[in-house]
């Protein structure tokens, strides 16, 4: 798979030197969570995905929740057939959705706590009281090629545990900021930016490979595009609403411009 291990994709290099480009994954639940409210065909997540690629999207995020109420396992299957970019299976660590992946072989797998009366993702893992469980998930997905990311709080103490059980990759949640933010709550916002912003830094002390996602939106991913350590951003929800509005092309295309704004703030 072309973006394997690939860290950092650099852009042009021209006078000022190569530049820096985060990758966006595009979550396709909620184009599901719509076609489910009428229980058709439509709209088509694998429609939305190759849409989104081809308006600049470097891969396709989905969670097959242990309820099923967005993405289906057919959705899966289909959208890994159609898309020539890499899959990121967002997945608990259950046996179900280990066996699920093994036979998937998504380019990569994110491992999340899901709770089944909960809205969407709520919190981080928790890495440090889950270690002898997710230890042998993270091997068995490695050794299958997969590439396994453990969707964090933005702790150090989770990082270091992400680090010590063989996670190559650490996605950041960035839902308590982006509410904070969204809410006008100042100081909250600004104080759960530094627990990124240190999270982000600690991730490359220890050889981890950055990811962040949840709740973010044009603004806020340009400001987190800033942090050098990022590597990747999966969004869904606030990218699925403004498609109703603009188009999901315009809409990839504009994240794209906020993302790499935010990239050469950092260079600056
Ligand atoms: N990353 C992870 C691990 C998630 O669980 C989700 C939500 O499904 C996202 C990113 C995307 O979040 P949002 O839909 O709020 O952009």
């Amino acid at each position: 798979m072309a973006l394997e291990n690939a860290g950092l994709a650099i852009g042009g290099s021209g006078a000022s030197g190569p530049r820096r480009s985060i990758r966006l994954g595009l979550n396709i639940d909620h184009v599901a969570t719509l076609r489910n409210a009428r229980g058709g065909a439509r709209p088509d997540p694998v429609r939305a995905a190759l849409l989104a690629i081809e308006a600049g999207a470097d891969g396709i995020t989905a969670h097959l929740r242990e309820d099923r109420r967005h993405i289906q396992d057919a959705d899966l299957i289909a959208v890994k057939a159609a898309i020539d970019k890499p899959l990121n299976f967002e997945m608990a660590a259950t046996a179900q959705m280990l066996d699920i992946a093994l036979k998937i072989k998504p380019h990569a797998a994110c491992l999340v706590p899901e709770r089944r009366t909960e809205r969407t993702t709520e919190g981080g893992l928790d890495v440090i009281g889950g270690m002898p469980t997710l230890k042998p998930f993270v091997a068995e997905l490695g050794r299958a090629g997969v590439r396994v990311s453990l969707f964090i709080e933005p702790s150090l103490e989770a990082i270091e545990a992400a680090a010590a059980i063989g996670a190559p990759v650490v996605e950041l949640h960035t839902g308590a900021w982006c509410y904070a933010v969204e809410m006008g709550e100042n100081e909250k916002a600004n104080s759960e930016f530094e627990r990124l912003r240190l999270a982000a830094a600690h991730t490359a002390s220890l050889g981890l490979e950055c990811h962040a996602g949840h709740g973010l939106d044009y603004d806020t991913a340009r400001t987190i595009c800033a942090l050098p350590e990022i590597v990747e951003l999966n969004i869904g929800h606030f990218l699925i609403g403004e498609a109703i509005f603009v188009g999901l092309p315009k809409t990839i295309a504009e994240m794209r411009a906020a993302m790499d704004a935010g990239c050469a703030q950092a260079a600056d």
